[in-house]
């Protein structure tokens, strides 16, 4: 059945949502104020989806993949960028009103001038000679020839290896600061030298070639086993002055010019001058490290120990001798460092901190804690559990990942 119906507002994956007699209808690839003829593909009891048979009035935008309505790398290229900028405030303002039940300052998300080719770190499946992207929800392989969120040499690099190598999947990382590519071929079975050879001398600021052996038939991408197959298992990089050291298996923020924002505003958020600081679910250490010469003593907490024989590494290289670094996981290791602490940082993965961690902020009344977050729905639910004692004063979302539809955000919570 066809319906014509105006976009109003969102779903929190980015599909319009417009509706007919009130009832709500979520239509892909369409933004505020577009006016649409829609077809319904799927019923449910209280919504349906539709897709878009004719525009009537048209505020989104042609994207300018055009892969992008088949691959499942970004999904709101369709609306311009401001628009994208609007959705993810508003996103974050409905989600955090709604599971974190606080009315505080929704700040507007900060967005990039340029926002394409950002992600310094690419994964591309291969399956002989196709390489591409996963089309949306499958493990299909979309056969993309071009990628506008890609940095355009490591996806140069993805094309050259199709058909010279048998492989199921290519991790590529580059430097911001500087050309440095590294390139991890996972394989089921060991590779030669030789194709680290042709491709170093395809592109000579390759600085690694790791082989890593994924004999598995599991979704997880690496392996176990890796051999360096040229150069060392590490490349270096710059963020806000420092300078880091990165290896294959390290988190790392994958786009710099807005991490360096990110961190600018995690900085800048509390007064660090003569704090003791904790930065947990530390990484390779580049929170801590950005903030060590402005506090007085930083601990650093990470689970990966190849992260934090890297964060270790990382304070060496810059000079920084007021941090320690604490392998394990947040919740249990901040119990013995926390007494004397003033400030906690945190950046956990997407399912956020958890409960035995906030306790221990309830438990030892830290003041002020500043939650970095990619995952706004486990943010509001953490900033639901701190509620009866810490107040939000704001949220400044970040735009790390433009086209799709994550959003960064930095909170800050004081003890009431
Ligand atoms: C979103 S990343 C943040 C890393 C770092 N702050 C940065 O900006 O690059 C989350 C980090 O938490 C680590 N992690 C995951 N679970 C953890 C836990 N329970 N305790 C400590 N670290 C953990 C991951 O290995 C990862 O390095």
């Amino acid at each position: 059945m066809k319906h014509i119906l105006e976009i109003i507002d969102y779903t929190y994956d980015g599909l319009g949502i417009g509706k007919v007699d009130g009832f709500p209808i979520f239509v892909s690839y369409a933004g505020v104020g577009d006016v649409v003829e829609v077809e319904i593909t799927k019923m449910k009891k209280n919504l349906a989806f539709a897709k878009v048979m004719k525009f009537y009035e048209k505020k989104s935008v042609k994207p300018i993949c055009k892969d992008f309505y088949q691959c499942g790398g970004c999904h709101i290229m369709h609306l311009p960028y401001e628009e994208q900028l609007r959705f993810k405030t508003n996103h974050v303002a409905n989600t955090v009103k709604r599971i974190g039940k606080v009315d505080t300052e929704i700040r507007d998300t900060l967005g990039m001038k340029t926002p394409y080719h950002y992600r310094n770190k690419l994964i591309m499946p291969y399956d002989g000679a196709l390489a591409g992207l996963y089309k949306k929800g499958t493990h299909d392989i979309v056969d993309v020839k071009d990628c506008y969120i890609l940095n355009e040499q490591a996806f140069q690099i993805t094309q050259f290896l199709r058909g010279k190598v048998d492989i199921r999947n290519v991790l590529i990382r580059n430097a911001y600061k500087n050309d440095s590519i590294m390139v991890v071929l996972i394989s089921k079975e060991s590779l030669q030298r030789e194709i680290a050879e042709q491709l170093v001398s395809e592109y000579p600021n390759i600085v690694s070639v790791i082989n890593n052996i994924n004999d598995q038939n599991t979704n997880v991408i690496l392996g176990k086993n890796s051999t360096v197959l040229y150069g060392e298992d590490e490349y270096e990089d710059e963020l806000l002055g420092n300078r880091y050291k990165i290896n294959h298996r390290s988190f790392y923020q994958v786009n710099i010019p807005q991490t360096e924002i990110l961190y600018k505003e995690a900085i800048q958020a509390v007064d660090l001058k003569d704090k003791v600081v904790v930065d947990a679910y530390c990484g390779i250490g580049t929170i801590g490290l950005s903030f060590a010469k402005d506090a007085e003593y930083v601990y650093g907490i990470e689970i990966n120990p190849d992260s934090i024989i890297a964060a270790n590494e990382n304070a060496k290289l810059n000079g920084i001798d007021n941090i320690s670094f604490i392998e394990g996981k947040s919740e249990e290791k901040i119990q013995s460092i926390i007494e004397g602490v003033d400030v906690v940082i945190t950046d956990p993965p997407r399912k956020g901190c958890g409960e035995p961690f906030l306790q221990s902020l309830i438990d030892n009344r830290i003041k002020e804690v500043v939650y970095v977050s990619c995952n706004v729905s486990t943010l509001a639910r953490d900033i639901e559990y701190l509620n009866e004692y810490y107040s939000v004063e704001y949220v400044q979302p970040v735009d790390m990942f433009p086209h799709t539809y994550h959003v960064e955000c930095v909170a800050k919570l004081i003890w009431k």
